[in-house]
This record gives C-alpha cells, sequence and structure tokens, in this order.
C-alpha cells in the first residue's frame, strides 16, 4: 500500500544516512546569509535613495533575518508570524494545524517539522523581514541572482531565440508532424531549463552555458516519465475539436527566472504561433521566493532586456512577447496562494477563486520542482504510485509537470525503474539529472 497517510518527512529526518541532504541542510542558512550579504553591499545605495530612513531600514531588516538564521540553526519552534502582512493569518492557521500533528510534542521545531513547510515559511519571513520595513519594503534580495543568471546564460538565450525566430519564418508551412517535433524539443529545452535554480545551489551561478538546443537527443535517456505524446494528444484534439471557436487557453506556473523563464516564454510562443493555443496565462510569485523564482518584476524586467538586446533575435522575441502582454493574449497573473505552505490537493478550500480560474484552463503546465513537491503533496511515495492517485483530487483542468527531479519524491514510474537507477546512482533524486514530463488528463 502506497504510503498516503504517512506524515511529511521532516527537515531532520532526510538529514540521516545521506551525504548530499547534509548540503541541503547547510543551504538555508548559506541562503540567510547571501541575503545578509546583499543588504550590507546595498547599504550606500539605501541612503542615497532614502537618506538615513533607509540605513536604519536595512539594519532593522538585518537584524531580523540574523535573528531568523539562529532560530534556524539552533533548531528553535517555529513562531507565528507576527506581521500583518495579508497571507499572515492563513499562515498562522497553517502553523497551527502542524503544532496538531505534533500531538502535543511541543512546539514544532525548524529540524522536526515537514521539510517543505519550514522551507516555505523561511522565504516568507525573508519577506517579511524587508516588507516591515519601509522604505526599503519592495528590496528583492535575489534579485542580483537572477539578473546574473540572466546575463550568463546569454550564448543560450541567443541560440534558442534564434532557432525560434527562423523557426517562425515557415511555421505555417509545417505538417503534424514536423509540428509536433518542434512541441517536443521546446518542451524538453523548457524541462531541462529548470535545472537553472539558485536555491538548489544556495544562490551560487547556475547558468546554461551551452546551446539548449544542441544536446537534446543526449539526454532523451534521462527523461524517466515522457508524456510529451499525451500532451500533443491533448492539443492537437483541443484544436480539431474547437467547433465552436472558443479561445483555448493554457496555463504556466512559472518557476525560476533568468534561463528557465526564457524557455517558458519561447513555449508559450510557440504555443500561440502554431495555433495550438489562442492564450497563454503565466502564474508568477508575489513575493521574492526560493531565491530564483519569478515575480512580476522579473517578468517585465527579463522581457525589456531582451527588447532592449544588441542582438536581433533576442530583441525580436522582446518585442513580440511584449506585443502579446498589450494585446491581452499573455497574461501575466499571481496569486498568494502560490506562496503558501499548503499542498495543491488543498487548492479549493484555500484558494477557491483560483481553483475556479484555473478550471477554465484546457491545459496547466507546472514547471519545477517545488511545484511537484506540492502537487504530489511532498511525501516518501513508493515510485509507481499514479500521479493521478498523488494529486489527491487537484484536478482543476488536464496537467503536466516539466520538472528535474531535485527532491526525494517521485511517483508514476515503472516496477522497478527507481530502484533500478538507485542501485548506480544513490542521489539520482536531488541531483536535476533526471526529469519528467508527466500529464494528467482527468479533471
Ligand atoms: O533542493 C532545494 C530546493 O530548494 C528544493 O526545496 C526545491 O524543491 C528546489 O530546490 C527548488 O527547485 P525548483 O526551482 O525547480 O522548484
Ligand atoms: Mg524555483
Amino acid at each position: 500500500m502506497a504510503a498516503v497517510a504517512a506524515l511529511p518527512v521532516s527537515l531532520s529526518a532526510r538529514f540521516k544516512g545521506s551525504f548530499a541532504y547534509f548540503t541541503v541542510k547547510d543551504r538555508l542558512p548559506q541562503i540567510l546569509t547571501k541575503a545578509i550579504d546583499t543588504l550590507h553591499r546595498h547599504k550606500n545605495e539605501f541612503f542615497e535613495e532614502h537618506g538615513e530612513k533607509g540605513v536604519e531600514a536595512e539594519k532593522r531588516a538585518i537584524s531580523f533575518l540574523s535573528k531568523l538564521r539562529n532560530e534556524l540553526q539552533t533548531d528553535k519552534p517555529v513562531t507565528p508570524l507576527e506581521d500583518e502582512l495579508p497571507d499572515a493569518v492563513l499562515w498562522n492557521q497553517y502553523l497551527d494545524y502542524q503544532r496538531n500533528l505534533s500531538n502535543g510534542n511541543g512546539e514544532p521545531s525548524w529540524f522536526q517539522s515537514p521539510w517543505l513547510f519550514v522551507e516555505c515559511y523561511m522565504y516568507r519571513r525573508i519577506h517579511a523581514a524587508l516588507a516591515q520595513n519601509p522604505p526599503i519594503g519592495s528590496f528583492d534580495v535575489f534579485k542580483e541572482g537572477k539578473a546574473q543568471n540572466f546575463f550568463e546564460s546569454q550564448e543560450a538565450i541567443i541560440a534558442l531565440c534564434t532557432y525560434f525566430q527562423e523557426l517562425l519564418k515557415n511555421i505555417k508551412d509545417l505538417d503534424e508532424k514536423q509540428l509536433q517535433g518542434e512541441l517536443f524539443k521546446l518542451l524538453q529545452v523548457s524541462l531541462w531549463g529548470n535545472k537553472c535554480d539558485l536555491s538548489f545551489s544556495a544562490g551560487e551561478e547556475s547558468s546554461q552555458k551551452s546551446s539548449p538546443l544542441q544536446c537534446l537527443e543526449d539526454m532523451v535517456p534521462y527523461i524517466i516519465v515522457d508524456d510529451m505524446e499525451k500532451l500533443w494528444s491533448l492539443l492537437i484534439n483541443t484544436k480539431k475539436r474547437n467547433t465552436e471557436k472558443c479561445n483555448v487557453r493554457v496555463d504556466i506556473i512559472l518557476d525560476n527566472a533568468g534561463f528557465e523563464l526564457v524557455s517558458d516564454l519561447v513555449l508559450a510562443d510557440f504555443l500561440l504561433s502554431s495555433k495550438l493555443a489562442d492564450e497563454v496565462h503565466f502564474h508568477g510569485k508575489s513575493i521574492p521566493w526560493y531565491v530564483s523564482d519569478t515575480t512580476k518584476s522579473d517578468f517585465n524586467w527579463t522581457i525589456k532586456q531582451l527588447q532592449a538586446a544588441n542582438h536581433m533575435w533576442m530583441s525580436r522575441c522582446g518585442i513580440n512577447w511584449e506585443g502579446n502582454l498589450k494585446k491581452g493574449v499573455w497574461v501575466y497573473q499571481d496569486h498568494m496562494f502560490w506562496t503558501l505552505p499548503h499542498v495543491y490537493s488543498s487548492m479549493a478550500e484555500v484558494a477557491p477563486d483560483l481553483y475556479a480560474d484555473l478550471q477554465k484552463s484546457n491545459l496547466i503546465l507546472f514547471k519545477g520542482d517545488l511545484n511537484y513537491r506540492k502537487l504530489t503533496g511532498d511525501r516518501k511515495w513508493e515510485y509507481t504510485v499514479p500521479f493521478h492517485q498523488a494529486l489527491n483530487k487537484f484536478h482543476p483542468a488536464p496537467l503536466c509537470s516539466l520538472r528535474t527531479l531535485k527532491s526525494d519524491t517521485q511517483v508514476g514510474l515503472k516496477p522497478g525503474q527507481g530502484e533500478q537507477i538507485q542501485a548506480s546512482e544513490p542521489e539520482w533524486m536531488i541531483t536535476g539529472k533526471y526529469g519528467v514530463v508527466q500529464f494528467d488528463a482527468a479533471p
């Protein structure tokens, strides 16, 4: 029987017996240290913009973050949020729920709480450290890293934009088979784009260096669940059956800014240009999240950077994408739910408006590892448990996860498949080397 009733694994349990998990454990304090350094380095900027008030705010934010790091490192209880930001009530209700789970065994502490919860909680507290300290309240401590990833991936971005603009020249002449081939390529670029994640490397450089299209063939064996054919069938059949000419809508639940975001935008443009979709809705984060996740400001910044680039095809992409937003065929949305600790099976209850909105979609693409963890409840499932079962009634519309494996949750494998990889590569679930394109059709 699958571990459906098992509690999510706590941070300390994940650390036992595996060297790699110790790196994970180190990663959260490292991220906080980097955030503190970043604030220090911007001291002069805060002074120039806001005078003494800016410097005082910087000091308060740093002391808040230092306290947070100390709480984490000394395994203190996870305390209720004391700010009055709009999501604080939901967070504190969730904390109560965690307390009840601990069955009177005292306050849940950092190492004794589910990993998903404490990790999300850390990012929410980082947000509070800034948001509570105007006039630097909207400063994103992760912004520089995201921009750096974008600039360091420049060659790969040029290669991708050039390939795509060449493709657009004759996209109308492609037959179905060719269209399918192009979709598969861009899905894979978007999948492997998910390797470029900064929370994974504690904010260290993690850009796309080589041409993202050249190595696709070699990476095929590492796609351990490949439902691309199912995705294609859904899209082409929706297009053919669409006799009432309703808009076909695809939603992309974004993950990281930098190269990954560009790969997602190219995929979105392809869906429109090939007429497989009529509108694409992007869902980003409303606060800085997991170091490299995309916020509205990152989204707009990326499109502006592309537009202003010195390279013809890069800037053509940027111009077209700005146009898509203006025409309303691309829509950027964010919702508080994406930065709560809740798993997606509770979305219908916690964020019924978001769930209802997603029900209007013909296909939802979930990018990245954290989305996968939240889709599957971040549980230690047996590998062969069907994806549909792990989704635990989260079925707003047909959905697909494009994710490289960085954490030890995986479902929907063939019998023996996981064990076979495990035998030769004990760290296979956390290195980002393997990926899935995993589809679930049934609402
Ligand atoms: O492994 C560290 C980690 O922060 C995980 O907690 C998380 O699942 C992942 O990295 C983030 O990856 P992604 O950006 O693909 O969601
Ligand atoms: Mg991420």
